[in-house]
């Protein structure tokens, strides 16, 4: 393996989307929200023009094992993990640091 690769993907995003069943369950990302902000995350993403090789992708998970913090995301290759509430916490982390390359300290976990 040549260690001097370029990275596909310039950012490569996993929203956790697990979501756990009944009353007694633990914290679940798919309960918080998950499906609507990877699905958001992805449109956006597209209307930006930033998806493909050499760019960005937005792909689900499963569990990350960090539920207790979720809803969860991890972008990658930096591996910042990030909490989000609504839609436009995800436009900031997309803006911020998709785009700008800054961290989103407000929503890092
Ligand atoms: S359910 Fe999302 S990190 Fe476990």
């Amino acid at each position: 393996m040549n260690d001097d690769a370029k990275p596909f993907y310039k950012h490569h995003v996993f929203f956790c989307m697990n979501e756990r069943e009944g009353k007694d369950a633990r914290q679940s990302c798919g309960k918080c929200g998950a499906e609507k902000a990877q699905k958001h995350a992805k449109k956006r993403i597209k209307e930006l023009g930033l998806n493909g090789e050499g760019k960005v992708r937005i792909n689900q998970s499963g569990c990350l094992d960090r539920c207790e913090e979720g809803p969860v995301l991890v972008v990658y290759p930096e591996g910042t993990w990030y909490t989000y509430v609504d839609t436009a916490d995800i436009d900031d982390i997309i803006d911020t640091h998709l785009v700008g390359g800054q961290v989103v300290e407000r929503l890092k976990i």
